[in-house]
């Protein structure tokens, strides 16, 4: 890395997004130790004004020359550009953490939850690897909760149905939730179908499989972040007209038998887990309790009755923030803490 003491060049690619302004944010909430932030997007934002510690900061357009001796480079501005830069950044000696889904199945490239594999951030030698990839938000919030009890009991199969907020397809579905609310006539609907009062069963496009891209990256990537080829996933991906968060319903089966006061334990014990769990309080997690929060809330943990060694539970996590953002940043700490 280029710099002298602790403080890091980062560029922001996609610093205008949804996302992007969250891992500025994010940055600064935890005071990541940023000496000097180049934010960059797309010719239509380049000029604008991005605010970072009271300071101004120039929006710039993507180039060689603006990766020049950056130190970490978050990536936010989707797969294309993703593909056109992430080797450009490295070539001018960035470490890349990209959180498009350009990279995340590539062999080579480690794909990093920092409460699950930390470790393959590094290459053998110790040394960062040049690119870094985020995992799908959908798909984060999951393993971070079947992380310890993978560990503890082995997890043989996840059925998941997702209630997944309009920023997960970042302005663009934020803004049509916006427009249809305000009674706005719409070209075409952003969500498939008017998303306002309506829960659409449709993220991304259907493979030849029946399931979704949003689907698969669930089922796949799931198994490289928990190192297991073994752990099958059935998921359903559902867009919900909410803000706050991403929320998915998880039943879990399991290898071993288990005692329910002990998974409560477990999980209340594990990183970046929030038990919200007391039904006769109505506690349980909601997108709107965990919107700005970098946790993942887990709630109306119960046995399944009716299938052996099997659990279920309701887990709620910000998608711009650990499903996108804070992962990115929690990424850039572990490569920072190693100077
Ligand atoms: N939203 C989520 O919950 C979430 C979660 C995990 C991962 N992600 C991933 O994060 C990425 C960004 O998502 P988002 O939700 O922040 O989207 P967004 O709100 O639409 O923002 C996209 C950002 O990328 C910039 N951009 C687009 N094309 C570009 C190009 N060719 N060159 C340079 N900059 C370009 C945009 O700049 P302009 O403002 O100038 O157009 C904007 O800053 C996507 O890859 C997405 O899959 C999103």
């Amino acid at each position: 890395m280029s710099s002298s003491d602790l403080q890091l060049k980062v560029a922001v690619l996609g610093a205008t997004g949804l996302v992007g302004r969250t891992m500025i944010q994010v940055l600064e909430e935890r005071n990541f130790p940023v000496g000097e932030l180049v934010p960059i997007a797309s010719a239509r934002s380049a000029g604008l004004v991005v605010p970072f510690r009271g300071k101004d900061f120039i929006v710039r357009e993507p180039s060689a020359e603006a990766f020049r001796g950056v130190d970490i480079a978050l990536f936010s501005a989707g797969a294309t550009a993703s593909r056109q830069w992430a080797s450009v950044a490295a070539a001018e000696g960035a470490i890349v953490v990209d959180n498009s889904s350009a990279f995340r199945m590539e062999p080579d490239i480690p794909l990093v939850v920092p409460e699950v594999n930390p470790e393959k951030i590094f290459t053998q030698d110790g040394t960062p690897e040049k690119i870094i990839a985020n995992p799908n938000c959908s798909t984060i919030q999951m393993v971070v909760v079947l992380k310890p009890l993978h560990d503890r009991y082995g997890v043989k199969r996840v059925v998941v149905s997702t209630y997944q907020s309009v920023t997960g397809k970042g302005k663009a579905g934020r803004d049509a939730l916006e427009s249809e609310l305000a009674g706005e006539p719409q070209a075409e609907f952003t969500h498939f179908h008017q998303i306002a009062f309506n829960a659409v069963p449709q993220i991304d496009a259907f493979t030849d499989n029946g399931y979704t891209k949003e689907e698969m990256k669930m089922v796949n990537e799931t198994k490289k972040i928990m190192d297991d080829d073994s752990i099958s996933v059935s998921p359903t991906t559902v867009r919900i007209p909410v803000y706050g968060g991403h929320g998915e319903s998880l039943n879990i089966e399991l290898e071993q038998e288990f005692d329910i006061d002990e998974v409560q334990s477990l999980l209340a014990g594990s990183p970046g887990i929030v038990m919200q769990d007391d039904p006769s309080a109505r506690m349980y997690p909601m997108p709107l309790t965990s919107h700005e929060r970098d946790e993942v809330f887990v709630g109306r943990v119960r046995r399944d009755y009716w299938h052996p060694q099997t659990l279920n539970m309701w887990i709620v996590a910000d998608n711009l923030r650990k499903g996108a953002a804070t992962n990115a940043v929690q990424i850039a700490e572990v490569i920072a803490a190693k100077r």
